[in-house]
């Protein structure tokens, strides 16, 4: 899925909404983020379309930063990448169905595993090739999504240490509370992870990689370094949380923007779109976008969401439809072809994800996760070179 166009065929093709994704941005990000990550490596976590900012560029783009590793959360976005000609080492977050593992080992995805079900396949599968396959065991320290419970460690690793076409090239856990620092809950998941890596040491299991930290503790706590970051927010430039806003340099890399198609004058009185929501105080123009939740643009967003035009801010004007929005512009010079600023900066101002996700009641994370295929993404900056800063 390559939804990459250049601006001229957005024009052709009349794309009245499309996004940009600042290329140079995201490595100067991933190269700030492994600046501070105290010699460890960096993986880029480039699942769910590179958080909506789109592969395989921003997979590469992380790459060209300084990354050495990408991750995943399917092995369908893994096989994108390869695809694409991306080398680099990828892993799968998850366990995959088992008939997936054919199409993991043909195409190099590292994966991750927790269960003895899971790793006995893989190590079948990887003899049947006479090969080693490089696995990572994940920990449940306590978030308890997936990973093996830690009590369960030590057994399971002597297991994975009698299945010989395995390598556990690593070991890691994920943190539920980073995004807060100092919660006492990271410390405790710290202190059982570096525990368990004692118990699978004395059971013979040495990894090269131990890995804990997400872009919360990349940035905030130096204890979760180890040897592999996995950063995915920060690298796009967005913040992993509200405590960590302004910690480092991280420059947004995503900016949406749409069209203005019609404009016209309404009176006093008059009620806009779906339930007549909003009504004019007085005689006004009133400018209709091309955007709308279909678009990632949420409905959430009817009556709160501002965006920019020439720099100035406008309101929703009433409720967000599937393709089209509409603002109230005064007086002002807002014609249609202008162009709205939904997301990103506009003269001297911007509007940035977590402002349009504390309208909407979620994070910065599903904001741009949510841009769908249809808006195509122009990729600015795609060499790598002096613009990075
Ligand atoms: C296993 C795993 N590691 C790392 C990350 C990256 O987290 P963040 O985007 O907060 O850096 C994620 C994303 O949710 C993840 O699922």
């Amino acid at each position: 899925m390559d939804m990459s166009l250049t601006r001229a065929e957005v024009e052709e093709r009349g794309h009245p909404v499309w996004a940009e994704v600042d290329l140079g941005a995201i490595r100067h990000n991933v190269r700030t983020l492994a600046a501070h990550a105290s010699g460890a490596e960096l993986m880029g976590v480039v699942k769910g379309y590179a958080y909506g900012h789109g592969n395989p560029q921003s997979a590469i783009a992380m790459l060209q930063g300084g990354a050495t590793r990408l991750g995943v959360a399917r092995v369908a976005e893994g096989l994108h990448l390869r695809q694409a000609g991306v080398a680099a080492p990828i892993h799968v977050f998850t366990e995959p169905p088992p008939g997936a593992i054919t199409a993991m080992l043909d195409h190099d995805l590292t994966p991750t595993v927790y269960t003895e079900a899971f790793a006995r396949v893989v190590s079948d599968a990887a003899k049947e090739r006479g090969r080693r396959v490089p696995v990572h065991l994940k920990v449940d320290s306590g978030m308890h999504r997936v990973g093996v419970p830690a009590e369960d460690v030590a057994s399971v690793a002597r297991s994975l240490v009698a299945m010989e076409a395995l390598e556990v090239e690593g070991v890691w856990s994920h943190l539920a509370v980073a995004d807060v620092p100092n919660h006492p809950f990271t410390r405790m998941q710290i202190d059982l992870f570096q525990k368990t890596l004692e118990e699978l040491d004395t059971a013979g299991v040495k990894p090269r990689y131990r890995h804990l930290a997400n872009s919360a503790a990349t940035m905030s706590d130096p204890d979760t370094h180890l040897d592999l970051v996995r950063c995915g927010i920060a690298s796009y430039g967005l913040w992993p949380g509200r405590d960590l806003l302004g910690i480092l340099d991280l420059r947004p890399a995503l900016a949406l923007r749409a069209r203005v198609n019609m404009t016209k004058v309404l009176e006093a009185g008059d009620g806009v779109s779906y339930g007549l929501r909003y009504s004019l105080a007085q005689r006004s123009r009133i400018a209709t976008v091309t955007a709308g939740y279909a678009d990632g643009y949420d409905r959430r967003l009817s009556g709160r969401g501002d965006v920019l035009i020439g720099g100035r801010r406008y309101r929703v004007s009433g409720t967000v439809c599937m393709d089209q929005f509409m603002l109230d512009v005064g007086e002002d010079d807002v014609e249609a072809g202008s162009i709205a600023t939904l997301i990103g900066d506009d003269a001297d101002d911007a509007v940035r994800a977590e402002e349009l996700a504390v309208h909407v009641g979620t994070i910065n994370y599903e904001v741009t996760t949510r841009i769908p295929s249809r808006v195509p993404r122009i990729f600015l900056n795609e060499t790598a070179g002096g613009d990075d800063g």
